[in-house]
Order: structure tokens, then sequence, then C-alpha cells
């Protein structure tokens, strides 16, 4: 039986993803700081998961929180970050882009650097993590979690090139959604936003093709090319 760790699975896409690991035979282990949410999905299938109570920004506890859970659960092939936050700023109060770069930057690293060197240990695994399609070019209304989402692409790259220069069979997966039907889509002229459980479903393929870089839903490429081939005069103007 194949076990996975889901951070941020109380809610949102981490949540509906749990539960597709399960139904597909994993042990699941969940985080996420709302324990009674995290109790909740356990009641579904309580053999199948496994909780642990975690805040990503605690980056000091973090890594030892999912060795714990890891040996409650037998092992590890596969994490997945999910968690994350981001929050319109028109005012640019700093408070706010702390958060978000608190979450995205700071809880990230930590947990991605643990389960990197997981599995650099037991010499295989699978890194997913939950980036956005924000992160390509900046944003004026959430510059913190545009930031922060270019960060966690380049982060997630740098990974995969030194699993693929020490041989060891180590795989990255950057999952960029576009819009999907979550607390965490915000702001106006929302467009071509995925359900829950069509960005889960197709996150699940992914993970299973053990692809590099993944758009959510797949149409989100397009606007993933005119981002980057879009001069800055053209850009700042829309
Ligand atoms: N929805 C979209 O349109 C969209 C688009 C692009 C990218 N994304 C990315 O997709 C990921 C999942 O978001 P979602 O849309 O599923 O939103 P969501 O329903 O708000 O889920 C966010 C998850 O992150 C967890 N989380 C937040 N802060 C945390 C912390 N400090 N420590 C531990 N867990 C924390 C939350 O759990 P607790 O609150 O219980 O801690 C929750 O489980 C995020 O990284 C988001 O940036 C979403």
């Amino acid at each position: 039986m194949k076990k996975a760790i889901v951070v941020g699975a109380t809610s949102g896409i981490g949540q509906r993803l749990a539960r597709l690991l399960v139904e597909n035979n994993y042990k699941v282990g969940i985080t996420g700081r709302r324990t009674y949410l995290l109790e909740q999905l356990k009641t579904e299938k309580p053999e199948s998961y496994f909780i642990k109570t975690l805040d990503s920004k605690q980056t000091a506890l973090s890594g030892q929180l999912l060795q714990e859970l890891t040996q409650e659960m037998g092992g590890l092939d596969l994490l997945v970050i999910s968690s994350g936050t981001g929050d319109l700023n028109e005012k640019l109060d700093f408070e706010i882009e702390k958060d978000t770069l608190d979450t995205n930057v700071g809880g990230f690293t930590a947990i991605a650097d643990w389960a990197f060197n997981y599995f650099r240990e037991q010499k295989q695994g699978h890194l997913v993590g939950i980036s956005s399609i924000a992160g390509l070019r900046g944003n004026r209304q959430a510059p913190a979690y545009s930031a922060s989402k270019a960060f966690q692409i380049n982060y997630l790259e740098s990974l995969r090139i030194r699993a693929v220069k020490t041989s060891l069979h180590i795989f990255i997966t950057d999952i960029r959604p576009g819009f999907v039907d979550t607390e965490m889509a915000k702001g106006e002229g929302l467009f071509w936003v995925a359900s829950v459980d069509k960005a889960a479903r197709q996150i699940y393929k992914a993970i299973q093709a053990k692809r590099k870089i993944v758009y959510i839903s797949k149409r989100w490429r397009f606007i993933a090319f005119l981002f980057k081939v879009l001069p800055n005069w053209m850009f700042e103007r829309i």
C-alpha cells in the first residue's frame, strides 16, 4: 500500500486530493491547522487517514511533525504541499504580505526540504507542490502572492535539477492551477474556474504519470504561454 502526506488537507484542493488518494488505496497523512476538519475527514475511512495538526509557519516544528506522521504510517512515497495563502492587498499592508511569505515561502521551503532529504535518504520518492499560474508574472492586487508562487516554481525546479544530478529516483511535480473553485479564488473577473473535483482528478493523473509541470485545468497552458510572450508594456496595461 502506497503512503502519501497531503499538507493542507483541511479544505479545497488538498482535501479532495486526499480523498482521491484514499479511494485509490493509499494510506494518507493529512495535515493543516484546523484539527476538527482533519478529524472529520478521518471519520470517512479511519483506517486510511492519519492526522497531524501542523502550522507550516512554525518552520522549526514541521520537520519533526512530518517525521512522526511518516513513522505512524510506516513510510512515505509521496508528499503533496497544497497548503498556501494569499490575499488581495490594495493598500500594501505589510502584515498581509508577511503572512503570505511566511506560509508560501518559509513554510513551503521547510516542508519541501524535509521531504527532499527524506526521499534522498531512502533513494526514492515524489514531491508535489501546488504553485500557481500567478507565479509566472507580477500581480498588482496581490504582489506577495504572485512573488511567493514565483519562488515556489523556481524552488521546485531547483530540487528537480538536484534530483536529476544525483541520479536518484526522486520526482518533482509542479502543479500550476489557474482558478479553482475554493476559498482561495479571489478577485473580480475570474474565468475558466475549474471545480475542485476536476482539479483534484487532473492532479492525481499528473502524479501517477510523474509529470514535471502541469497546468490545471489544461487550457491554462494557453494563458501561461501568453504570460511568457507578452511584452512588459502590454502586460502592464491588462
Ligand atoms: N483556488 C485557486 O484558484 C488556486 C489557484 C492557484 C493556486 N492555488 C493554490 O492551491 C493551493 C491550495 O489552495 P486551495 O485553493 O485548495 O485553498 P484552500 O481551500 O484555502 O486550502 C488551503 C489549505 O492550506 C492550508 N494552510 C493554509 N495556511 C496554512 C498553514 N500556515 N499551515 C498549514 N496549512 C495551512 C489550509 O489549512 P488550515 O487553514 O486548516 O491550516 C488549507 O487546507 C494553495 O497553495 C493555493 O495557492 C489555488
